[in-house]
């Protein structure tokens, strides 16, 4: 059995180990942003095109202390590299350490691709190593000096779902996105509005959710490649995931005062292969037929888009339309630290997310 690390955003382990439970994957340890679990090929292939809120999906290669450069390139060297590349593989090491005596990433790096060429080297019986071959990506990460070489079964990382193009200010990250949907517990019976959606992602990630579509279905992944892999095992994840699809009727609505974003989300919901509503309306005019469903947006936090007292205006005005629609619960993510005090309610319930970097909340309120 090989170990696989899915790592995450800070906060957001549960929600990532809650996912792989569902997929019928016991996760190892949930550990700070990355959660780990036991599997073969087959299992990494439907993590990779099923996991909504990871970040990354990383094979692990080996994991050893190393306090000096010499311990760390021997014990890189003393790792079977042969099993993973070929004589002509392009090898490209990323790196990054924290709380550890090696801290400059950039000499780990290197240090770890002489390591890697060495021992192929003598793998291999040769000098020559042309790297004209398929690439493969390297992890190296060290944490309290403890060395983690892994294999990025990725490429782009799991966000890279493929459906959105990023012409739109301050859009939510698609794991995030899905990640606020879960923590919100959305599921296809419920109607749901974002009434600032932007680009659309969360409107998206909704309904792929209903439709039980798996996000990497249209896209690669770097694993695809490695030639080690069984064959296909891709193909077979991708047919199972195709005939997981459920074309059921979905309750979604997408609005936004801007009519570019809106024409954007047209786009980017087609490419996504999912059907829901789009509307051009100022929250301030919102009205739906719908009842006892989910509301959840990313409004401007006033340090990105608009002044800080728009913001706060907007925020008011949310809290009137949003306490005159029947039954809605509500889902707001922003890094705007009085949020409660202008919105005029305390959350039910709060959980500290980062939006690109931004230390946010996402302020929950349950039915009334
Ligand atoms: C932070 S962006 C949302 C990004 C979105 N979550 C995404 O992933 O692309 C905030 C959005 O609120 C919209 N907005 C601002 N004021 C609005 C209003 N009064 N009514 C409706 N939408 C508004 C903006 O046009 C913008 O698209």
């Amino acid at each position: 059995m090989t170990r696989y690390i899915a790592t995450c955003k800070l906060g957001l382990e549960s929600v990532v180990a809650g996912e792989l439970r569902r997929l019928g994957i016991e996760p190892e340890r949930v550990e700070d942003a990355r959660v780990t679990f036991l599997g073969d090929a087959a299992v990494m292939a439907r993590a990779c095109l099923w996991l909504r809120t990871a970040e990354r999906l990383l094979q692990e290669v080996a994991a050893f202390e190393a306090r000096s450069f010499d311990a760390l390139f021997e014990g890189v060297r003393a790792q079977n590299w042969k099993q993973y590349l070929q004589k002509d593989s392009f090898i490209h090491v990323n790196g990054k350490s924290a709380k550890s005596k090696l801290f400059s990433v950039t000499d780990c790096q290197s240090i770890t691709k002489k390591a890697i060429v060495e021992s192929l080297r003598a793998s291999y019986h040769t000098q020559v190593l042309p790297e004209t071959g398929a690439r493969v990506i390297i992890e190296v990460g060290i944490l309290r000096d403890v060395v983690t070489l892994a294999l990025d079964c990725c490429g782009a990382g799991l966000s890279r779902r493929g459906y959105r193009t990023y012409n739109v200010t301050a859009p939510i990250a698609e794991t995030l996105g899905a990640a606020i949907m879960l923590l919100s517990r959305y599921n296809a019976e419920l109607p749901f509005i974002d009434p600032m959606c932007g680009s659309g992602t969360l409107p998206i990630e909704a309904a792929m959710l209903a439709q039980n579509r798996a996000p990497g279905l249209n896209r690669a992944f770097a694993a695809e490649a490695w030639p080690f892999l069984p064959g296909g095992t891709f193909v077979r994840a991708r047919e199972e995931a195709m005939d997981s699809i459920v074309q059921t009727k979905v309750q979604i609505l997408g609005s936004d005062i801007d009519p570019h974003s809106i024409d954007l989300c047209k786009k980017h919901a087609k490419k996504a292969g999912v059907m829901l509503e789009w509307k051009v309306c100022d929250l301030n005019a919102l009205q739906t037929g719908w009842e006892n469903g989910l509301i959840a947006c990313n409004p401007p936090y006033g340090e990105r888009m608009l002044e800080r007292r728009e913001a706060e205006t907007l925020y008011r005005d949310m809290r009137r339309v949003f306490d005159g629609l029947p039954g809605f619960r509500v889902s707001v993510i922003t890094s705007h630290r009085d949020f409660e005090k202008v919105y005029g309610k305390r959350a039910d319930n709060r959980r500290k997310l980062s939006n690109g970097g931004i230390p946010c909340t996402l302020y929950q309120y349950f039915r009334d």
